[in-house]
């Protein structure tokens, strides 16, 4: 369903707001990923019973502070898109919504059970999970591991699938580990149709590149 210009006008807002928040943080987590993430969304959400103003709100808001960029701390996230909601008058039970999909969102080893869900969640889970995979996935993860500096790969250091959301948190394995305690995982934990169908290619291209990986990195060492 299409949003009325009141709801037009908050999104246009919201879009200004996350843009100058994101403006100098990594570029993984930037507005481009911001950009996909929501386009993603609403493509998703075309086909979900949803309420579009938030899941909307939610896409744009959804890293608007990363507990991975701010040291550790996930409530930051939360009360910043809570505050700028409030500023701008947007409805107190659309605000807690929004804000309890910001704090269940993110994957964290996905070996806690979440205590939250709704089918707004759902879609803008997926199409973050979504912008991890595939070339864009690929090319995300390894910005990310140069940015903490972490190894491309390491024949000893084995994947760990076991992980507490504490270690999966503190890890600092080489970034080729990510695909096998995250990004391959991905496929089978999308929620919503749409989602799963978009992910089979995206899942795909995650496993051709790790087989060619793998042989050119045993064809030399
Ligand atoms: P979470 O794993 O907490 O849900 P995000 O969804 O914000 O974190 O992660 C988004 C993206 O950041 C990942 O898909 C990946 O591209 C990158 N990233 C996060 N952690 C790592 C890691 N340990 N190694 C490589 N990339 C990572
Ligand atoms: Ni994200």
């Amino acid at each position: 369903m299409a949003l009325s210009s009141n709801q037009q006008t908050l999104i246009n807002r919201c879009i200004e707001f996350v843009k100058s928040e994101l403006s100098d943080g990594e570029k993984g987590h930037d507005w481009w990923h911001i950009k996909r993430v929501w386009q993603t969304a609403k493509l998703i959400a075309q086909k979900e019973p949803v309420d579009q103003l938030i899941v909307e709100l939610a896409a744009l808001l959804h890293d608007i502070a990363d507990s991975k960029f701010h040291a550790g701390d996930e409530e930051i996230g939360p009360s910043k898109a809570a505050k700028f909601l409030s500023s701008i008058n947007v409805q107190a039970d659309i605000i807690e919504h929004v804000v309890q999909i910001i704090r269940h969102i993110s994957f964290k080893g996905g070996n806690h059970l979440s205590e939250f869900s709704s089918p707004e969640l759902a879609v803008v889970q997926d199409a973050d999970r979504l912008d991890a995979m595939g070339a864009i996935g690929i090319a995300r993860a390894f910005h990310y591991g140069g940015f903490k500096n972490r190894l491309l790969f390491h024949p000893d250091i084995k994947p760990n699938l076991r992980m507490t959301k504490e270690e999966y948190k503190k890890s600092d394995a080489p970034t080729i580990n990510h695909f096998y305690e995250k990004l391959l995982l991905l496929k089978d934990r999308m929620n919503t149709p749409t989602g799963k169908a978009l992910a089979v290619k995206r899942h795909a291209f995650m496993v051709q590149f790790l087989e060619e990986f793998d042989q050119e990195w045993n064809s030399v060492i």
